[in-house]
Parts: structure tokens; C-alpha cells; sequence
């Protein structure tokens, strides 16, 4: 099988050897690409969605709400701090009184209104999970107004790397991740993903390095300017302001296609371009799934490993972590789910987060749909049987909160963080399955193009789809209604059994060798030749329920598992490794820990840590060390797991 070297680092200081990141170490001009033109936005600014209250901003839209931000920010690295100034254009009713926006650690200068004339505010007890109401007393005519702020150097969506913790050594990083209701923690504006504004941003940065954005780059190499280099962005389509990312660092690009490329440090450059050579591809694949690609340019950044999830699908730049770069392209469906997002998320978005499986299950089909486009019906067979394998997992997993089993979540009172479970993805994808078995796939095709151009910029609940699910599909057709069995796939807990039971060959031979070895069979008498990585997930996923030591030295001996450098094969084997106190891998599972931040990877890794009585104070050893190196996202994860 193969074996590449894990190339990746957090960079810890007296880190077990091996974390070497592959430095093939071809500068290229860090310029960035000529603007295509981008496809104009088909509305100026969607009204927000009056249908549901967002219970997780402190917005009140009807009275005033922002459609535009205008960011003017200096990034200090010294301080960990961006400080400046955001501009906000309000669409208001004419006998408001006030303004409300949400905030998060911000240190709030002064509010003024478009004449420079200061404008009283108050800052509202600090929420846990909220953070801060801004309240602004507004004039009669106030249609914009400046907030001169800071953030904090704990702000929870922004992490200040140290050169040591990226590839090149030599540089500081900054990136930003925003979803679900961190973009307050950097920018004061109203944080709900119904509430849609377009930004641009001036950003100031030290000498050396360059700044990146979710929005088109107005100065691709800079302007000097006193301190540092200036960039300049501007987003005319208006997006929800989870969506809002920035990085800074020694970032360099690659093109790949007229309107793709891949952004990340120099050191990463080749291997980033290789992994994802075929981005013009998907991106093609999907536009015939999906409609035109609105967006302009798609690029994605791989950003160093502390990055706490896969990827995320910030409009016209992806941000996905370095462990997705397995050297043989096995697990660019990461991509291809980002991708998606372009349409199913950015281009019609989750109206609260109690609707988010509207952005992750859609878009789990729709990853799938390119995956097959492209290598063909087996590949994405494969990851639809390993999803479902997650989502019976899932399902378990909270049997003693069977309410977060439903589609439609009530988040009130909790960090909408708690929603993003498999559920959204897997079991969101496997109704859209549903729906396309009962159908036909070319009318669901067709349903699906319709949805995505009937709602294109706006956001929407989960009632808001089922009425136009109803109204577009369904519509007298009474026999559909009852064979879909909506009422149950959104509402009530667990799988419905009109799930569409997925199959794949090439996974069905693993089951073959799975038995065979479960009789007995050797390892190194199965019969693996040519496995690709979803079968090896698969084979892991699906030994027998307890091994014996002599079983996993066997496997290991074999298949060189301890040594595997593809993340998302490791990580089963390390759980493995874990759940049998197999020795020989816990050096593995110490350099696993210590040099990615992934949360997906990190927590079940803890979690069955802490289960043991000899892996709690190994644990609580590993996390004191790694801890510092993790974000903000997966440190509030795991500081609830490692007490
Ligand atoms: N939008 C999500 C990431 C996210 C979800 C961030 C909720 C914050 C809150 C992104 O599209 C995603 O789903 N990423 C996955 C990878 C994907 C292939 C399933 C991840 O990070 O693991
Ligand atoms: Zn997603």
C-alpha cells in the first residue's frame, strides 16, 4: 500500500522526529492572478429572510440591518491584534431608534456617523456563547456608520501563528475561520448567516507578507504604504458574514485553470499543485450540476496544519488544511464538498443555524455527484457507503440526545457548534437520495438547478425548502408526498427505513478479505493488491470488534498502518490503536496529535483516550504540550474533553 511521509507540522518544540515538511522549495512569484471578471451579483442585497429569528445573533434586522461592510484593518503581529476601523451601511426603518450588532472580545474605540459626529453606543453583558449586543443610537438620517475597534489577541476566530508553526519557518500567519457565529470575534457587524452584506477591505500588512480574502483582489502584489503593504479586496455578491476569511503569511500562488489556482507557503507549493490538479475539472462538473459558477475565480489556500477542519468554503478561496495533501490525490473529495458550497451554502444559505443540514447535506450530494462526475459511479459508491457507516455511528453516539438525530435543530441556548454533527451531512445527503430515487435522477437534476436559480443570494429555513420542494416537485402528487416521508426525515429522530440503502464492489471485496480474516486468513494472505484509500478506510473501519495484540502486530507488520502517511487512513488505525492499547503506535499517535490541529481528527483521538484508564494521563500529557498549537475552535472542544 502506499506510504507517503506525513507532511505536515505544528512545528512543537521537541516534537517526536518525522515531522518533516516535504520542502521542495520552488519559490514562485507570490503574484496572484489577473481578476476575471466576475459575473455581476443578481441582487445588490437579498432582503433578509423575515421568517425565522436567528437566535444566535443579537441582530434585530427589521429595525436596522447592515447590507455592506467596509473593513479598514492593520494587521499587528507584535500586539496579535488587528486594529482599525469597520464601516457599516444599514438599511433601516425610517423611525428606528438604534442599530444592534453582534461582538465578541472586541474592544470597541468610538462610533461615529458619516460626518466623523461620535454616536452614543452601549456594549451589553457579555453572553458565553453570544458575546456582546453593540447598541448604536441612531439619527434620524444615520445610514452609515464607522466603529473604530480592536480585537482581542484571544479572538476566537483568528489564530496568530508563530514562524515556528508554519512550513517555512520564517514568517508569521494569521488566518481567520468564521461559521458558525465567530466572525464577531473580528469584525463587529451582524453575525447571522439570514442577514447577507457584500464587504471590501484595505488591510495593512507588515513588509514580507501578503494578505488573501474570501473577495476579489484589487492589488494582487500590494501597495507599499508607511509600515507595511496594503491589499485591497471587494466582494459584490452579498454573502452571510460567516463567510468573511482572511490570511496573511509568506503566501505564494499557483495557477492551475484560466479561473483556478492554489495559494499556500512556498514550501507547499508543488505538492498543493499536484493534489489538486484537477480543479478545473470539478469545478466544470459541478457548474452542470449546479448552474454557472457565480464567484468569479476558485481558488483554494492550504493553510498550515493548525487549521481545525478539513476545509471550509470561503467564497472564491476554499481554506483547507495541509493533511488533505495525502500525495495521491485519495482525498480530494474535500475539495470537491467545498466546491460545492459555492452553491449549496454561499449561494443559498442556511437562514439560522437550526437549518444548517440545508448547507452541509446538500452539499454532501453535491460532492458526491462531482466525485462521480468525474472518477466515476464506484469512487463516490465508496464514499457514500463509508458516510453512512458514520451516520449509523452518529446516530448511536447520541441515542441519549435523540433531538440532535433530527434535520431540523433547536439550538436554542447552545453553541450552534453542537449542530454540526454527521447528521447535517449524512443524513441531509441520504434525503436528498431519497428524493432522488423516488423522482428520477434527471427531474431531481433538474429540481436542483431550479432551487439553486429560484434562491440564488438569499437564505433560507428549513420551511422555506419544503415549500418549495412542495410547490416545484412534489406538487399534487400525492403518492410522492407519502413515499418521501418528509415529516420524518426532518423532524423526527434517527434513519427512516426509506433510506436508500448504499452498495459499492470494490468495498464489497474488502468485506470478502474482512471475513476472510476474521476466519483467521493472515494478513499478509489478504488480498489487498490495488487498494485504493476508501477501501483501506473501509478495512479499518470494519475488523472485528476486538483484536488481540498478535492481530494487530499482524496488521501493522503487513500493511505498515502505524506508518501510513494518508490522514484519514492513520487516524482510523490510530482509534484502533487506542481502543486495543497497541504500543508500538502510540509514537504515531503523539507525532498524529502534535502535528495537525484538525478537530475531526483530534477529538475522537481524545475522547477514547480519556475512556482508558491508562490513556487519561497520556491524554492530559499530549494536550498540555499541544494544546497551545491547536485553535481556538478545536481548544473549546477539547478543553471540555481532556479535564
Ligand atoms: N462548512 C464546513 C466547516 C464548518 C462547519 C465549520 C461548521 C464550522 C462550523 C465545511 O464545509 C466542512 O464540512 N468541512 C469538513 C470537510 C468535508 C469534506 C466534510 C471538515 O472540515 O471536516
Ligand atoms: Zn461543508
Amino acid at each position: 500500500m502506499m506510504l507517503k511521509p506525513v507532511s505536515f507540522s505544528l512545528a512543537m518544540a521537541g516534537a517526536v522526529g518525522g515531522l518533516i515538511v516535504t520542502a521542495a522549495c520552488s519559490r514562485e512569484s507570490s503574484s496572484a492572478p489577473m481578476n476575471t471578471p466576475t459575473t455581476p451579483p443578481m441582487t445588490a442585497a437579498a432582503p433578509a429572510n423575515p421568517t425565522e429569528h436567528d437566535v444566535h445573533s443579537f441582530a434585530i434586522p427589521a429595525e436596522a440591518r447592515v447590507t455592506h461592510v467596509a473593513l479598514d484593518l492593520h494587521a499587528d503581529f507584535t500586539a496579535k491584534r488587528l486594529t482599525g476601523k469597520a464601516t457599516l451601511d444599514l438599511e433601516r426603518a425610517p423611525d428606528a431608534k438604534k442599530a444592534v450588532f453582534d461582538t465578541q472580545d472586541l474592544d470597541i474605540r468610538g462610533v461615529s456617523d458619516d460626518a466623523g459626529h461620535a454616536l452614543p453606543f452601549t456594549l451589553g453583558n457579555g453572553d458565553r456563547i453570544l458575546g456582546r449586543a453593540l447598541t448604536v443610537a441612531l439619527t434620524s438620517n444615520t445610514r452609515r456608520i464607522a466603529i473604530d475597534y480592536a480585537t482581542s489577541p484571544d479572538a476566537a476566530a483568528l489564530q496568530w501563528l508563530d514562524p515556528e508553526q508554519t512550513a517555512g519557518k520564517r514568517h508569521p500567519y494569521l488566518f481567520s475561520q468564521g461559521e458558525a457565529i465567530l466572525t464577531r470575534s473580528w469584525i463587529p457587524t451582524q453575525d447571522s448567516p439570514g442577514i447577507r452584506q457584500t464587504y471590501d477591505a484595505h488591510i495593512v500588512v507588515p513588509d514580507g507578507l501578503h494578505a488573501v480574502m474570501s473577495a476579489e483582489q484589487l492589488t494582487p502584489d500590494g501597495i507599499a504604504v508607511p509600515g507595511g503593504r496594503r491589499f485591497d479586496f471587494r466582494l459584490t455578491q452579498p454573502i452571510p458574514p460567516y463567510l468573511i476569511a482572511i490570511a496573511i503569511g509568506d503566501i505564494a500562488f499557483r495557477s492551475i485553470g484560466p479561473r483556478t489556482g492554489v495559494y499556500t507557503e512556498p514550501a507547499v507549493l508543488d505538492s498543493a499543485a499536484y493534489e489538486f490538479g484537477d480543479l478545473e475539472r470539478m469545478v466544470q462538473a459541478a457548474e452542470s450540476l449546479g448552474g454557472p459558477y457565480r464567484w468569479g475565480r476558485y481558488d483554494v489556500i492550504v493553510l498550515p496544519p493548525s487549521f481545525p477542519f478539513g476545509g471550509m468554503e470561503n467564497p472564491r478561496l476554499t481554506f483547507a488544511t495541509p493533511t488533505v495533501l495525502a500525495g495521491d490525490r485519495s482525498l480530494t473529495s474535500l475539495v470537491a464538498h467545498e466546491l460545492a458550497h459555492s452553491w449549496s451554502g454561499n449561494l443559498v444559505t442556511n437562514a439560522t443555524w437550526n437549518d444548517f443540514w440545508l448547507n452541509e447535506g446538500f452539499t454532501v450530494y453535491f460532492e458526491r455527484r462531482i466525485m462521480e462526475a468525474l472518477y466515476g459511479q464506484e469512487r463516490a459508491a465508496m464514499l457514500e457507503v463509508i458516510g453512512r457507516q458514520d451516520l449509523l455511528d452518529e446516530i448511536k453516539r447520541l441515542s441519549a440526545m435523540p433531538g440532535d438525530t433530527r434535520l431540523h435543530l433547536d439550538l436554542a441556548g447552545r453553541d450552534p457548534d453542537a449542530g454540526t454533527t454527521n447528521i447535517a451531512y449524512e443524513k441531509g445527503a441520504a434525503f436528498l437520495r431519497v428524493i432522488e430515487a423516488a423522482v428520477g435522477r434527471d427531474r431531481f437534476d433538474q429540481y436542483l438547478r431550479g432551487y439553486f436559480d429560484r434562491h440564488a443570494f438569499t437564505s433560507l429555513t428549513t420551511e422555506d425548502f419544503l415549500a418549495d420542494l412542495r410547490a416545484n416537485l412534489i406538487k399534487d402528487d400525492h403518492a410522492l408526498e407519502e413515499r418521501l416521508r418528509i415529516n420524518d426525515w426532518v423532524y423526527q429522530p434517527g434513519l427512516p427505513d426509506n433510506a436508500v440503502k448504499p452498495s459499492s464492489t470494490l468495498l464489497a471485496r474488502v468485506d470478502a478479505q474482512l471475513d476472510s480474516f476474521a476466519r483467521g486468513t493472515p494478513a499478509l494472505r489478504l488480498e489487498t493488491k490495488g487498494w485504493v484509500t476508501q477501501q483501506w478506510q473501509h478495512f479499518l473501519m470494519n475488523l472485528p470488534e476486538s483484536l488481540t495484540v498478535a492481530q494487530m502486530e499482524d496488521l501493522d507488520r503487513a500493511f505498515g498502518f502505524s506508518r501510513q502517511g494518508n490522514s484519514e487512513v492513520l487516524f482510523i488505525w490510530l482509534r484502533l490503536a487506542v481502543r486495543h492499547h497497541y504500543q508500538p503506535a502510540m509514537p504515531a499517535l503523539e507525532r498524529f496529535l502534535t502535528s495537525q490541529g484538525r478537530r475531526k481528527f483530534l477529538k475522537p483521538l481524545y475522547e477514547d483516550l480519556m475512556a482508558t484508564d491508562w490513556g487519561k494521563p497520556e491524554a492530559k500529557r499530549l494536550y498540555q504540550r499541544a494544546r497551545p498549537l491547536y485553535h481556538a475552535v478545536s481548544r473549546m472542544t477539547l478543553d471540555e474533553i481532556v479535564k
